[in-house]
């Protein structure tokens, strides 16, 4: 699998030749064995899984352990980490201080930026990196804690007192229910709601070496902790250009309003000088159909119409699509909906406030995070990540006193 490559950093070092690659396009900055992706043909394989099939028969916590270890569990592997991960969902009460000195009405990825980095204050000291027990006990740590972390962000943003995890629903749910408003409610999750979830969160784990994974690899090549990497994968993952697009495709859509204006939408979106573009539009890898987005698609209409919602932000993605799929511009540069254009409708539905929409991505690529980070951990290749540049400033010259300049 895979096309053809060079190992630049075989070759002999008198040649002094590197590449200039703007954006990594052409750059392979690792081998993994994770995820695959054939762009143009559409494919997506987690461990060698096709993605359709993962999304028909697995759960999230499952696909965790899928992309952690390389295999899927047995029963009696599933059970024993899902108790592992299950015994760790508890915060350190002293995050509570942390978090609220954030401002209330901060963005809830600044605050997890913020508390994913604390977490290094209270597991770094007794974090042996060479121990391979302790990195895993470091991974499970962070895929049981950034759902409990995620839930008082929001909380607090909204006011609202932090809730404990509740360690008898599965994973998913018991996310749900921390973050759920009403705290004496029980949460009631229809079937529907709690695969589409699920579903989510099973294509959000994993898409090799996308921004926010690339950084935390980055970060990781240099030896830092687990926790500050994966800080710094939440924060490349916040971008509109990668993450934050789910909660920008969203504003976006109401923005529009109504199916008349779509065609408004795309000219402008055609045009360069107006700086607009189709959020939930194009993919650097996908140069066909993303597999999540059709998976996204079909169910955005379960859940809808199981839930009884008539969302009009539903008819304008879908005219929104219909019109630049026909449309020269984007389809002569294989422009298509990615993960992203329908997953904020099916949020929307179940009552997930629109700020929270990249939180929960970064809930469920954790999970990919994680299996990155371990992967090259336990890669002898493994080396700093130290890209070179064009340098493109002033020649050398000399200094000159502040009074004669
Ligand atoms: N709307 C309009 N035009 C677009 C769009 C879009 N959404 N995406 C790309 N283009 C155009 C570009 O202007 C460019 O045109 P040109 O060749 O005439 O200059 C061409 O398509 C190629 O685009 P690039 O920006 O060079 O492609 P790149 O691979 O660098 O970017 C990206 C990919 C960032 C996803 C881009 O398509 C984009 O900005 N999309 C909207 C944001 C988005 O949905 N991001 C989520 C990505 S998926 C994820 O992270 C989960």
């Amino acid at each position: 699998l895979g096309a053809p490559c060079i190992d630049v950093g075989k070759l002999p070092k008198e040649t002094g030749c590197f590449t200039y690659d703007n954006g990594f396009t052409a750059t392979a900055s690792c081998r993994s064995a994770i995820t695959y992706i054939d762009g143009d043909a559409g494919v997506l394989l987690y461990r060698g899984y096709p993605i359709e099939q993962l999304a028909q028969n697995s759960s999230f916590l499952e696909v965790a352990y899928l992309l952690m270890n390389g295999e899927l569990p047995n029963a009696a592997e599933f059970d024993s980490f899902e108790h592992e991960v299950t015994h760790h969902t508890m915060m350190h009460e002293a995050f509570r201080t942390f978090l609220y000195g954030f401002r209330h009405d901060a963005h809830p990825m600044a605050m997890l930026v913020g508390m994913l980095g604390s977490m290094a204050s209270f597991y770094h000291n007794d974090l042996d990196l060479e121990d391979p027990v302790q990195r895993r006990l470091a991974a499970i740590r962070l895929i049981a804690k950034v759902p409990t972390i995620a839930a008082a962000c929001h909380r607090y943003s909204i006011g609202w007192p932090i809730r404990y995890p509740k360690n008898n629903l599965e994973y998913t749910t018991r996310f749900l229910h921390m973050m759920k408003e009403v705290p004496s409610e029980p949460l009631e999750l229809s079937p529907v709601a709690a695969k589409a979830m699920d579903l989510l969160f099973i294509l959000h784990a994993d898409h090799e070496q996308n921004a926010s994974t690339s950084t935390v690899r980055m970060v990781g090549s240099t030896g830092a902790n687990p926790y500050a990497c994966l800080a710094a994968g939440v924060a490349a993952l916040w971008g509109p250009a990668h993450g934050g697009a789910n909660e920008a495709v969203l504003k976006m859509l109401a923005e529009i309003g109504r199916p008349e204006n779509v065609k408004s939408a795309v000219d402008k979106a055609k045009d360069k000088e107006s700086g607009f573009r189709l959020m939930g539009f194009g993919h650097r890898v996908y140069k066909n159909y993303d597999p999540r987005a059709a998976l996204v698609r079909k169910m955005t209409h379960d859940v809808l119409g199981s839930l009884g919602i008539n969302d009009p932000l539903l008819d304008v993605a879908m005219k929104l699509e219909e019109a630049a799929l026909k449309d020269d511009y984007f389809v002569s540069r294989k422009l298509y909906p990615n993960v992203d254009f329908y997953s904020g409708i099916i949020y929307k539905a179940l009552g997930i406030p629109v700020e929270m929409f990249t939180v929960m991505f970064a809930i469920a690529r954790t999970a990919g995070w994680v299996a990155h980070w371990l992967e090259q951990q336990d890669d002898p290749e493994n080396k700093i990540g130290r890209p070179r540049q064009i340098y493109t400033g002033a020649p050398t010259r000399d200094y000159v006193g502040i009074d004669r300049r």
